[in-house]
Formats: C-alpha cells, structure tokens, sequence
C-alpha cells in the first residue's frame, strides 16, 4: 500500500482518475466552482490545480481527492477495485479490526521537514488557500485535513478533520462541534490553564484524511486504525516546537498553541448539507509557531456541498456504514445482512438503511431502535430504515420499492424525539449551541405476523434465469444479462 499522498496519486494516475488542471485558475472561488461543476458527474476524477492565479506553479491544490471515485476509495483503503459497495463496507470492517501504533522515524530524512519556517517566516498564505463559496466568511486553509491534538489526561493523541478558516499570516481559526475530540482536548489542557498544543496536516494522505473524519474510541489514537488498514506503521516525527507526532510523509503541517480566550470570527461556510452552516461566530485560534511543507507541496481541500459534488461522500458512506454493522454486531442482533449510510442524504449523515433477514416478531423495530441509537449513527441520521434481505440496501430503487410495497405509515413509523444532532442540519431553527433533532423509524419489512399471507413477490426461477442468460447473445441482446439476486423458490 502506498505511503503517502504523492504514492497514491501514482495509482489513481494509473487508473485513469486524475486531471490535471494546467490552465490558469484562481484560488477565489474558481477552483470551488470547477470542482462543484465537474463533481456532478458520477466517478468524476481528483482534480490537480497547478496554476493557481498569483501563486508559482510549485505550489499545487488537490480537489475532490476521493468524491465518488469508488477505484479510488478502494486505492485509499488498499482493497482490490471492482467489488461491490457492500463487499467495500465488509472489507472495511475486516481491516478496522486491526490497529498498529505509528512508528517514530528520523526527522532529518523525512519529506515534511523539507522546508521549515519559524517566527516571523510563518505565512500561511505562502499556500494558495481557496475561497470557496460566495458567502464564505474566508479563505479555508483546512477542510481536507487533520488536526493532531494530545488529551492532557490520558495522552492519547487524536486525529480529526475540522475545518480551518485563515485569520492571518500565523492565525488558523479551528472550528469543532460540541462533544468532538479536539474540543475536549483544548478545553482540558485550559482548564490546567495550559495552552493546546495543535499539529494541523493539509497535505494529506487519504488514509490519514478518511479516519481523521470519523469518530473513534477517545481512548484510542486514529494513527493506530490508520496503521491496521495499512497492515504497516504510520511513520511520524516529533513536532519541531510541540510534543505532537506529525506525519513523516504530509505535504504541509503547521504547529502552534491554542490559547484560551484567544477567539475570532469565523463561518460562514458552505457546508456538507449544501447550505451556508451556522452564521458567523466565535471560533479558538491557533498561533502558529512553525510551518513544514514539501518542496512543491500540493495542499488538500475538500469542496462541501450538495451531492455528489461533496467530498463527504461514498467514503465517508463506507466507513460509517461498516461502524455502524459493527455496532449492530456488538450488541449481538442477529440477521443484519447490510449497511448503508447514503451519500446523497447529507454527506451520508441523513439516512441509514439496514438490510436484514426477519427471525421473530419485533426483530425489525429492535433493528431500527438500536440502529437509530448505535454510536456510529447516532449523530444527525434523520430516517433509518429497515428493509429485508431481498433488497440491496445500496440501491436506492430496491428500497424505494420496499417503502412503497412493505411499509404501511400509519403502522410502520416511529419517531424518536430530542436525539443527537447539530445546529449544522438547516431544520434547526434557530441555530442553537445545543440543538436537539429527531428521527423516523420506517419498518419497510413486511410484517411479521403476516409474513404466511402476505402477497407473493413475482419472480422468475432460477433455472429459466440461467437458460436464458446463457442464450443471451443468440437472442440478440447485447452486452451481459443483469444481475438478479432473487428468484422463485428464495426463502422471500
Ligand atoms: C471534509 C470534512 C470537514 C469536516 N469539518 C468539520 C468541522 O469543521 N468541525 C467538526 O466538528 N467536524 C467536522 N467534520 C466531521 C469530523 O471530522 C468528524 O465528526 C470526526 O469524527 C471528528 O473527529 P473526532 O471524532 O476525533 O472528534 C468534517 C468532516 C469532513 C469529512
């Protein structure tokens, strides 16, 4: 598996995945819109800014990085391409179950040490850092990136993705929701009236990036998850002027030192719903000590917008849903045969499909109930629904189908008040620090206990799906029969 970004923009090059954009584009909306633009079209490829308007050609810009090119999702998570989106999600849950320490490597030789600059050479615009969308408060610096903070308590080092609003020259804003890992961290190390010691990588790999976005056991670093889906360490060196173990391989870090009380404006900013998020407001501040950077450091940005220009899409889809199976799992439920958290519903925050083969009356209320609670989808999900195993949860027609056919409103939906949810979700009004959402249950299983009368799916047999496919071309029909998975005779 690759081992860092420039590795595995080799491979997405080799597949055919990445354009180059050698035409003159600038960093103040353009590149947003190019990449909202090219990103409507389905398996659209990674765009590589290299002549960004008043900025030398060797700084470059990486675009819709994975969006919905699911080669190269698989590339990042390093499985074969060509399996199906499930075989994906199951895939990922096989390599989350391993985890391997990062390995600390010599900081001479690394590439993220290749230039440094302290003190008053710290320019974070050196970078050509896009504006976004129109009514964006600023230049975002960080969106497709991590930040590396340390819990003061237990040591554990955190890695998540939170966006970064320029203030200037050495000031990076860090917006994180409430109950987000590297809130908690600032505000332990200020109330031991310390400062926070912040790393924030923008040159990142795709691995880093894809766990960096994703809640984990607070007690366990995400170097860890990203090392057991590697199969090999995160290689790190100690941080010039903090503690933190930074990325050997990164394109660029800044560190620096959250103080308390240290807050500007920041927002708004078009976000993963497709809206302007919450209105300008006060976000912490990171002071920035020292900056490294790659010679030709390409900086990662993520476009967040509606689907399925979003970069919070197919990958963020797989690795919620297989966190999600993995919860349904530990709670032992039995039956689940898929997961799908859609990518189109919000950044794949709105609606979670579970697939599942019914053992016993009110096996599917248990399924939503506990799906809708689990920590993977607590948080947003608005409609989870529950369909049975003839029906492919990653396809949209199927399930459309099993709402229309299996599930009676007025007897097939419950809501769940007062849940887990930001003031991100434009329903919550007014924008509130500590807003509440709710969610629906929609059982499209058909019931339980009328599974014995209950009309019978049409369905063609086996044997005649067989003889007809392999008579395929000598009836003239071109290209290879569909794929269908049910026939007469199934158990549904
Ligand atoms: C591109 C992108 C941008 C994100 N921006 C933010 C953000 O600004 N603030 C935030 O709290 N979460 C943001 N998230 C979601 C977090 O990354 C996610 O909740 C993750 O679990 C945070 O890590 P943590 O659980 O270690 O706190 C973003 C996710 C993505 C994919």
């Amino acid at each position: 598996m690759y081992n860092s970004l420039r590795e595995w923009l080799a491979q997405v090059e080799e597949i055919g995945q990445l354009k180059h954009i050698t035409a003159e584009v600038d960093w103040n909306l353009e590149m947003g819109a190019l990449t909202y633009m090219v990103g409507k079209h389905m398996g659209s490829p990674a765009l590589l800014f290299e002549n960004i308007k008043g900025y030398s050609r060797d700084y470059r810009v990486l675009f819709n990085m994975l969006g919905t090119g699911k080669e190269r999702i698989a590339l990042a998570l390093g499985l074969p391409t060509g399996l199906t989106i499930t075989e994906m999600i199951q895939a990922t849950r096989e390599k989350l179950k391993k985890r391997i320490p990062p390995e600390f490597v010599d900081p001479k030789s690394a590439p993220v040490n290749e230039n440094l600059h302290f003190g008053d050479d710290v320019d974070v615009l050196e970078f050509p850092v896009p504006k976004m969308w129109p009514r964006d408060g600023g230049r975002y610096l960080g969106t497709a990136d991590v930040i590396i903070t340390r819990d003061p308590e237990t040591g554990c080092v955190n890695l998540g993705t939170y966006r970064q609003m320029v203030q200037g020259k050495s000031e990076v804003g860090f917006y994180v929701s409430p109950g987000k890992d590297a809130k908690l961290h600032r505000e332990a190390w200020w109330k031991m009236d310390k400062p926070c010691e912040v790393a924030a990588v923008y040159g990142v790999d795709p691995l880093l990036f894809l766990v960096g976005s994703q809640g984990f056991p607070k007690t366990i670093s995400e170097y860890e998850f990203a090392g057991g889906i590697r199969g090999k360490a995160i290689e790190v060196v100690k941080g010039e002027v903090t503690e933190l173990p930074i990325p050997a391989h990164a394109e660029i870090v800044i560190e620096g030192m959250a103080y308390p009380n240290n807050n500007r404006l920041e927002g708004p900013f078009g976000e993963f719903q497709g809206y302007y998020g919450r209105p300008e407001a006060t976000t912490p501040i990171i002071d920035v000590k020292c900056v490294h950077h790659r010679h030709q450091p390409i900086l990662t940005s993520a476009l967040m917008a509606d689907y399925p220009s979003c970069e919070q899409n197919f990958f963020f889809s797989i690795i919620r849903s297989a966190k999600i199976w993995d919860d349904l799992d530990a709670l032992g439920i039995p039956g689940i045969k898929g997961v799908y958290s859609h990518p189109a519903a919000a950044g794949g925050f709105g609606v979670v499909i579970i697939s599942m083969e019914q053992q016993y009356a009110g096996h599917a209320p248990q399924v939503l109930a506990l799906a809708a609670q689990c920590p993977a989808a607590a948080y947003y999900t608005k409609w989870i629904i529950a369909v049975e195993e003839d029906v492919d949860p990653t396809n949209m027609d199927e399930v459309l189908w099993a709402m229309s056919t299996r599930c009676n409103p007025v007897e097939d939906i419950d809501i769940l008040r007062n849940t887990w949810s930001t003031y991100l979700d434009p329903t919550q009004n007014p924008p509130e620090e500590r807003p509440y959402g709710s969610k629906a249950l929609i059982n499209a299983c058909r019931e339980h206990k009328y599974l014995d009368v209950f009309s019978v799916r049409s369905r063609i047999t086996r044997s005649m799906y067989d003889s007809l496919s392999q008579r395929w071309s000598e009836l003239g029909l071109d290209g290879e029969p569909p794929v269908i998975r049910t026939f007469e005779k199934d158990n549904i």
